[in-house]
């Protein structure tokens, strides 16, 4: 099976091909992991899956999604991830680390949020109305995610991940529907993935060659004049270098909630994948075994993200690799699982 065979991209090597992809859990007062943090990601190490993206992390205060966001933008937040990165690697998995600034949808306490432009991204007063950013915001916001990079490689992740997607910054930035910027950081697709550009380089100023770099992106926006999964094919075309990994998502730079069915991004990764020559993660609404050995099988992507579905079941992996025949060694202490 598939599912099962390793994978290995730069010094990364994968023991099988199922991620847990991020997931934010809302549950860090401090900006660092708790406890809860150290259980909910081993939980999935040692139900065997190949690789863990921690959920996403601020790389500035103004960055995050809430108050309760994993962040990276101090030193000092170093060692409690440096310590989740052991016990995770302890429990046989490898782990990666998704960077993100929330732009206009920062719901965390800021004196001053911003985005592309000064667009609020709903009108039910949820957020405050972002500032059109300046280009000192700018460069402040791309060594922030270089800065928190270094961070993240002195921490021993094994991935960096950057968040392109689901309409925080850098997906506001890539879709005309949030982005309507006069600049050159807005109008044409190569305008307004510079960002993109720019932030990846920063990152690849701080994060080896050897290591790979993910970028997560929403590859519809689902709405009249925003991004199609072919127009992000040709904007991710000219923003590739330094980049070894496109996790395909969709969705959130509108309120406009995307049409779901099982496997309903697949297709965007497939996409991807062809277009750009560039392995991708497909990823949403994916909860069997026989879905994820489809994808691989037919080549439509290189790994597969399952989210919900782990988390309603750390053990999926180990589990249907039992159910299929698939010999996968279980955790030592748990051999007698399946003894009478
Ligand atoms: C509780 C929860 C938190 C999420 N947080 C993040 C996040 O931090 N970053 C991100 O890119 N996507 C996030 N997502 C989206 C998931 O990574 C995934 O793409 C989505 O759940 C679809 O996959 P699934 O159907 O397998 O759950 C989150 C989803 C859930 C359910």
């Amino acid at each position: 099976m598939k599912s099962y065979d390793p994978f290995s991209i730069k010094d990364l090597e994968l023991k099988n091909r199922i991620v847990m992809p991020p997931m934010c859990m809302y549950s860090a007062p401090d900006s660092v992991p708790t406890d809860f943090h150290y259980l909910h990601y081993c939980a999935r190490a040692l139900g065997g899956v190949g690789l863990i993206i921690v959920e996403a992390t601020g790389v500035l205060p103004e960055g995050r999604i809430s108050d309760n966001d994993l962040g990276l933008w101090r030193d000092d937040q170093i060692p409690p991830l440096a310590k989740l990165v052991k016990m995770v690697h302890d429990q046989g998995a490898k782990i990666g680390i998704q960077l993100n600034h929330a732009g206009r949808k920062c719901g965390a306490a800021a004196k001053r949020i911003y985005g592309p432009s000064a667009l609020n991204y709903s009108d039910d007063g949820r957020y405050q109305d972002p500032a059109e950013m300046t280009e000192e915001d700018i460069a402040h916001v791309t060594d922030a995610f270089a800065s928190a990079a270094g961070r993240a490689l002195e921490a021993g992740f094994d991935v960096v991940e950057i968040h392109g997607a689901h309409g925080y910054l850098l997906s506001q930035f890539l879709s005309p529907l949030s982005n309507v910027r006069k600049d050159s950081y807005g109008g044409s697709p190569s305008n307004r993935s510079r960002l993109l550009r720019e932030v990846t380089d920063g990152v690849r100023s701080r994060w080896p060659e050897n290591k790979p770099l993910f970028l997560r992106v929403s590859a519809s926006d689902y709405s009249d004049g925003g991004v199609t999964p072919e127009g992000m094919a040709e904007m991710l075309k000219e923003s590739l270098e330094g980049l070894d990994v496109v996790h395909v998502s969709s969705g959130g730079v509108t309120p406009v909630p995307p049409p779901v069915y099982p496997g309903y991004q697949i297709s965007f990764a497939e996409l991807i994948k062809k277009e750009c020559f560039v392995p991708t993660i497909a990823v949403g609404l994916i909860s069997t075994i026989e879905m994820v050995e489809e994808i691989l099988g037919n080549q439509r992507a290189d790994l597969v993200a399952l989210g919900r579905e782990l988390l309603r079941n750390p053990f999926f992996p180990l589990m249907e690799a039992r159910r299929m025949g698939v010999e996968l060694p279980w955790p030592e202490q748990y051999k007698r699982a399946f003894s009478r």
